[in-house]
Formats: C-alpha cells, structure tokens, sequence
C-alpha cells in the first residue's frame, strides 16, 4: 500500500539541499543545492516524495492530492533565520540620528540608551503587547518565505522580565504557523542596577535566572565583548547553562577581538555569531569545531562597520550560516532575502552559497537538521516558492519580496497577493 498524499507540488526546479542533515555543508560542498526538477508529495506536516514526477508517483499515491503547480518556480526550504532578537518592544529609531552622525552603537549603550533603551520598554510591557508587536513581524517574515526562528530574550535583565519575554515565546508558538526557537539571552547587557558590579548580575543570571528559565530555553547566548561581559564571566555561564542541559551560542568578536570564537569552539557552541573583528586563531578554531559560524551582514550594513572575513572562514573550512539579527537597534529589518544579497555583495558568497546559508547550514546552527533546512523524505514540510526561475535571481534582484507561496508544516500559510492596481480609474493604463 502506498502512502497518500494530501499535496503535491508540481513542475519545480527544487533546490533539495539534501545529503547534508548529519553535518553542515562546509569548504567545496557550501552551496550543494542538490537540485532536480519535478515534484514534491506532502502528508500531513511531512514531506512523503521528492524528485521527477514519475518517481513521485510510483511511490505515492497522488489521486487525492491537492496541486500547486509551481509552473518551473524555484523551490527551497522554507528559509531560517537562526539569530533573531525579534520579541521586543517598540522602537528605537529615536537613536538613527546619533548614529547617522558617527557616535559609535557601543558608545550609545554605555550612556544607557542601546539595549538598555528597549530594557525599560519591555520591563513596562505586558507578555500580551509583546506577543501582539512580534505576532506581526513573524507575519513579515514567513511573506519572506521564512518558517523558522531562532529568539532572543535579553531585554528583561530582571528574572521575571526575562521570564516574561520567554513566555511571549511560549505563547508565539501555538498561536501563528512560524516556529520558535526560544534562547536565554539574561547576559545580552549589563543593567543599570549593576553597572558597577557586573559580577553580582553573573551570579543572578547562574543562579536565579538560569534555573527559572532552563525548561523555556533551548540555547543560552551571551554578549561576549569589552564592556560587556569577559571571557571569563562568559565561560562561568556556559559551564552552568550546559549544567542545566541548554546549548550554548556566542555572539562573539563582534566590536574587538575577545578570543570568544576560540571560546566557544572549546565549549561546543552549537554557533559563534556576529565575528567581525575574529582573528586567524579564533577562525582555526572555528575550523577544527563543529560550531557553525552565523553571520549577520546586515547588522553591518546597518552599523555602518567592517564586515565578517567570511572568504577566508570559508577557505579555512568554517560552516558558515547567514542571519538578519533581526533587532531595535542594531538591524531592524525582518527581511532575510535582502541578507542574502549583503551576503553575496559584501561577504563575497554565491547565491547558492547564501542559498546554503540560510536553509541547511542554520538548521544546523539550531541543533535542527534532522528535521529541517532541506527537501527530503520524512522531513518537516516546510517550503518556499520563490517567483524566480533560479536562485541566482533571489540575491540578483535585491530589495524586493520574491515569495509566491509558502507552505509551513504541510500547510499553505503565505500566498503572493495579486496587486489590485484600481484600473478602473485608469483605464488606458491597464495594459491590455
Ligand atoms: O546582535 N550585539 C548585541 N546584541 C544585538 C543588538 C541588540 C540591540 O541593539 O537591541 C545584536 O546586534
Ligand atoms: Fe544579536
């Protein structure tokens, strides 16, 4: 007996990325897109058959299936964004002019405005405005084609506001079709109530905040960089998270060279983000490890500042992933397809490198391969169809939203609205 298909998706030029779940892709395998054109069976929320129609439909049965057909679009995974600071609350746009005139974004933390800015806000807001301000970017991204997040908390810096931003989290994930994945950021700044005694707020975050978040987690992260949080101080909340069975993610090396790549490395971080100021030690390391590093041109673009050596981590053999660091301040923008062209232009990737980037190689950056980042049999049926005949138009074209249909979890949840252009009051310009 065959299995049925409920949905079929038809005449796709499909990046499959496949072959790739057990190991990131890395060195001449970044950018495999394992393509083939033909067809996609779907049951339920997995993905049954994918490769040309024939073969679909020897091993499946179609008859009850529903069709879209892609008419020769290309298909991909549904896209991932693996650093996101995307619950928070309001805005921060009232500091773009100090920023636009040169004061640096660490100069604009440290006179309590930055991070510590958008502490005050969400520390006033109830779980319910936070879950109603992030409910409308995570509908932003999935029209990306985006069906996967990773989230930050780290703008509560009190135990129960950081409990509160884990528990939006919570709420996010059974209440729209993007999933979740929820990281304890309590070391994202040092609050103003401890700025003279940054230890003090290290051991509330080992030893009140961790406890009380361990089972809303899946990661913790901390800002590792000067005037921040040391090596040190990083390293005693790693030992302690791990204790609690959470995995461990950096941002490191992103203003100066710290030594936080090597860190994490030497702890098995499941990634080291940001990286812009790493050294040639910290990218060996990263080399030698299996952390993924998860670059963020964006945050960048956007700051005005270098860019990570993305060409000689790539060289060295680093698995790379691109992400938007979705955040107030430092990236405030949802769109991860316009990531991939600052990859392609500014970090010197392929289209089917950043292609890679954001679909197999960050679920690797989230401990998910298993179950998705490509199009394979038994993986979660989360996909995108981009209006594009290739994926070289995605970054060629930059700025714009290629997505025509997504589906997440076996489910159409985005379709391309057809633009109603109001002809009627132009009718000579309707272009018939
Ligand atoms: O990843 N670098 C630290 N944290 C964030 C910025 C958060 C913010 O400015 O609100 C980042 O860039
Ligand atoms: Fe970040």
């Amino acid at each position: 007996m065959k299995n049925k298909a409920d949905l079929l998706i038809l005449n796709g030029r499909i990046a499959t990325l496949r072959g790739f779940s057990d190991k990131p892709q890395r060195g001449s395998d970044f950018g495999r897109l394992g393509l083939t054109d033909g067809a996609l069976a779907i049951q339920g929320d997995k993905i049954l058959a994918v490769g040309p129609l024939e073969q679909v439909s020897r091993q499946v049965e179609l008859s009850s299936a529903r069709i879209i057909d892609a008419g020769g679009r290309l298909v991909a995974p549904g896209l991932i964004d693996p650093h996101t600071h995307v619950v928070h609350c309001g805005s921060r746009e009232m500091e773009y002019g100090m920023r636009l005139a040169g004061t640096p974004y660490i100069e604009i933390l440290k006179a309590g405005g930055g991070i510590l800015n958008s502490v005050r806000q969400v520390r006033q807001a109830s779980v319910a405005e936070m879950v109603a301000q992030t409910k409308k970017s995570l509908r932003r991204m999935l029209a990306y084609g985006v069906t996967t997040v990773e989230s930050k908390s780290g703008y509560g810096l009190d135990t129960d506001s950081e409990v509160k931003m884990l528990r939006a989290m919570e709420i996010l994930n059974h209440i729209q079709p993007v999933d979740l994945v929820p990281t304890f950021m309590g070391a994202h700044a040092i609050p103003e109530e401890y700025k003279d005694d940054s230890d003090e707020f290290v051991r509330i975050i080992i030893e009140d905040m961790l406890p009380r978040v361990k089972e809303l987690a899946v990661f913790c992260d901390v800002f590792c960089e000067e005037h921040v949080f040391s090596i040190e101080q990083t390293r005693r909340i790693f030992k302690a998270a791990r204790g609690h069975g959470l995995g461990l993610k950096l941002h490191a090396d992103e203003l100066a060279p710290t030594g936080g790549a090597q860190l994490a490395a030497e702890m098995g971080a499941v990634s080291a983000d940001h990286l812009l100021c790493v050294d040639s030690d910290g990218i060996i390391a990263l080399a030698k490890s299996d952390t993924i590093a998860v670059l963020l041109p964006g945050t960048s673009f956007n700051l005005m500042s270098n860019y990570a050596p993305a060409r000689e981590m790539l060289e060295a053999g680093v698995a790379i992933a691109l992400s938007t660091d979705y955040n107030p301040g430092s990236c405030p923008t949802e769109n991860l397809q316009l990531i991939m062209t600052l990859g392609c232009l500014k970090l010197g990737l392929s289209p089917s490198q950043v292609l890679a980037a954001v679909t197999i190689n960050a679920a690797h950056a989230l401990k998910r391969a298993d179950l998705i980042g490509s199009l394979e049999e038994g993986k979660q049926a989360d996909l995108v169809i981009f209006d594009a005949d290739n994926e070289a138009y995605l970054p060629y074209h930059f700025g714009i939203n290629h997505t025509w249909l997504v589906v997440k979890s076996g489910k159409v949840a985005f379709k391309k609205h057809e633009e109603d252009y109001c002809e009627d009051r132009y009718p000579n310009c309707s272009g018939s």
